[in-house]
C-alpha cells in the first residue's frame, strides 16, 4: 500500500494521531484519486493558503484566525475557568443553554472523554439546545431549582433560541427561589462588550466570562465556551489544550508532506473541484465519537458551503459533511455508497487502543457455528469490520483516508479539534472563500424574527 501524510503505526511514546492518506491518491485507490501531480501543480495556492494562516495568527487573540491561537492564549485563563467550573459544581444539576457552536463541541468532548463512570460530586449536565417546549417541561419537572445552575452561552448574545429558554429559565428559577436568590443561579459566556447577554450581566451582576470577539462560535470549543462545562465534568482542559498546540506544532510547514491539515484540506478540495467528490462521509468505528461527527459537521458545513458571486468565474464552494458510524451503517447506508453515485469521499476514524475490551465467550454448542470467535475479543471484532469496510471502500474505488486514534483522552481530541479548524480554514482559503463567516445563516435568523413581528417578506 503506498504511503500518504504517515504510516499507521503509532507511536506509543507521543501519542500523536496517525494520519493516513494514501487512499486519497491515485496510487491508492486508482483514477477517482488525487495524483501527486495534480497537488504539486496547487503548489502556489497551498503555500499562499500556508502563509495566510501564519499571517493571520500573529496577534494572539485579536488574530484574524484567533481561534487557531486558543490553545496557546488560554492556558492564561484557566484560574477563572476553574473558578467558575468550581462554583458551578456546588449544584447537583446545570443546565447549559447554548446553540451550534456554542454546545456542540462541549457535548463532544463530554461524550467523548468525560470521565467514566462521572468522578464523585460531578452535577448533571443538561445541555438546552433546541427549541422544544416538551423537552424543556419534562427537564425542569425533574430538577429542583434549589440544586440548579443555569449556564448561558452565546458568542453573540442574542440567538433566538438561546434567549428564549434563558429567558423562559430565569423565569423559572426566580418563581421558585425568588429573584434575589435566583440571581445566584446563573452564569453567563459571551463577547466580551456586545449583546444583550452581556449587557444583563452588567445589569444584574450575573458572574461572567468572555468569549474572544474574533473567534466565531464553531471554532470555540478551546474557548470557555467549551473549556468551562468540560472542566465542571472534571476533564483536563490543561491537556485538551497541550493537545491542540501538540497538533498546531505539526502544521506550519508549507509542504503538504509536513502539515497533515494542509494536506487533508488540499486533496479534500481538489476531490471536489477535480472528481466532483460532493459529499464527505466521516465514519469513527468508536461510539464516543458520534457527537465529534456532529461538531465536524457543523464545523466543515458551516465554514465551506459558500459562493463567493462576486469572483468571476466562480462556482459554489464545500461539500457536504455526513454522519456515518462503523459498524451500524454497514447495515445501512454502505449498501448505497458501494453502488451509488461515485460523488463521496469518506474518512474513517479507528481507535487502536480500547481501555476495556469484552472477551467473547463461547461454549461447545457454539464453536461450530462461529469457529472465527474463538479465542477472540468484542476489539477484535469492530477491528476486522473497520478493515472490512475500508477495503471494500477501497475496492470501489473511493478517495478515503483514516485517523487512528492511539487512545482517547482529552490530548488526542485536542489534536482533532485543531486539525480539523485548521484544516477548515485551509480548505476555505483554497476554495477562496471565507471560512469564518455564516451569511446565509444570518439571514434566515433574521428572517425568523420578522416571522415573529409578523412581518415575513
Ligand atoms: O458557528 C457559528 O457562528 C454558529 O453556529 C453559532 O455558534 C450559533 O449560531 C450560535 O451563536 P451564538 O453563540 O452567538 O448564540
Amino acid at each position: 500500500m503506498p504511503s500518504g501524510n504517515k504510516d499507521l503505526r503509532c507511536s506509543p511514546q507521543t501519542k500523536q494521531l496517525v494520519i493516513d492518506t494514501a487512499n486519497f491518491y491515485m496510487e491508492g485507490v486508482g483514477r477517482e484519486g488525487i495524483s501527486r501531480a495534480e497537488l504539486a501543480a496547487q503548489t502556489r495556492e497551498i503555500e499562499q493558503a500556508q502563509r495566510r494562516v501564519q499571517d493571520g495568527s500573529r496577534a494572539g487573540l485579536d488574530a484574524e484566525f484567533a481561534a487557531l491561537n486558543l490553545a496557546h492564549e488560554m492556558p492564561a485563563q484557566l484560574p477563572q475557568i476553574q473558578e467558575m467550573a468550581a462554583d458551578l459544581r456546588r449544584h447537583q444539576d446545570i443546565l447549559v443553554i447554548g446553540i451550534g457552536g456554542s454546545s456542540l463541541g462541549a457535548k463532544a468532548l463530554q461524550q467523548a472523554v468525560a470521565p467514566q463512570p462521572p468522578l464523585a460530586g460531578t452535577p448533571r449536565l443538561h445541555f438546552v439546545e433546541n427549541i422544544d417546549p416538551y423537552f424543556l417541561q419534562g427537564l425542569l419537572s425533574s430538577l429542583d431549582a434549589g440544586s440548579t445552575a443555569v449556564l448561558c452561552i452565546s458568542k453573540s448574545g442574542g440567538t433566538i433560541e438561546t434567549v428564549v429558554q434563558y429567558l423562559i429559565l430565569r423565569d423559572w428559577l426566580a418563581r421558585q427561589l425568588g429573584g434575589k436568590n435566583a440571581i445566584r443561579h446563573q452564569w453567563v459566556i459571551t463577547d466580551p462588550k456586545r449583546g444583550w447577554l452581556r449587557e444583563l450581566a452588567e445589569h444584574d451582576g450575573l458572574p461572567s466570562l468572555s468569549v474572544p470577539p474574533q473567534v466565531g462560535g464553531r471554532y470555540s470549543v478551546l474557548s470557555a465556551v467549551g473549556l468551562v462545562p468540560l472542566a465542571v465534568l472534571g476533564v483536563d482542559i490543561e491537556t485538551l489544550l497541550q493537545g491542540a498546540a501538540d497538533n498546531a506544532a505539526r502544521c506550519t510547514n508549507a509542504d503538504v508532506t509536513s502539515n497533515p491539515a494542509l494536506e487533508i484540506a488540499a486533496l479534500c478540495v481538489l476531490l471536489d473541484t477535480r472528481r466532483s467528490k460532493r459529499t464527505a462521509v466521516m465514519m469513527p468505528y468508536v461510539n464516543r465519537l458520534q457527537l465529534f461527527v456532529d461538531w465536524y459537521c457543523q464545523l466543515w458545513a458551516e465554514s465551506l458551503g459558500k459562493w463567493d458571486r462576486s469572483r468571476p468565474g466562480s462556482t459554489p464552494a464545500g461539500t457536504l459533511p455526513v454522519r456515518a458510524m462503523g459498524a451500524v451503517d454497514q447495515h445501512s447506508q454502505l449498501q448505497m455508497y458501494l453502488e451509488s453515485r461515485h460523488d463521496k469521499f469518506f474518512t474513517f476514524i479507528e481507535l487502536e487502543t480500547c481501555e476495556y475490551d469484552l472477551p467473547i465467550p463461547l461454549d461447545g454448542f457454539d464453536v461450530p457455528h462461529f469457529p472465527f470467535l474463538k479465542g477472540r475479543s468484542m476489539a477484535e471484532v469492530i477491528d476486522a469490520e473497520f478493515h472490512a469496510t475500508r477495503q471494500v471502500i477501497t475496492d470501489a474505488g473511493h478517495p478515503n483516508m483514516t485517523i487512528r486514534l492511539p487512545v482517547l483522552n482529552a490530548h488526542v481530541l485536542g489534536q482533532l479539534i485543531d486539525l480539523y479548524q485548521r484544516a477548515t480554514i485551509y480548505a476555505g482559503l483554497l476554495y477562496g472563500i471565507n471560512p469564518l463567516d455564516q451569511p446565509s445563516v444570518e439571514i434566515g435568523k433574521r428572517l425568523a424574527i420578522d416571522y415573529l413581528r409578523g412581518t415575513p417578506r
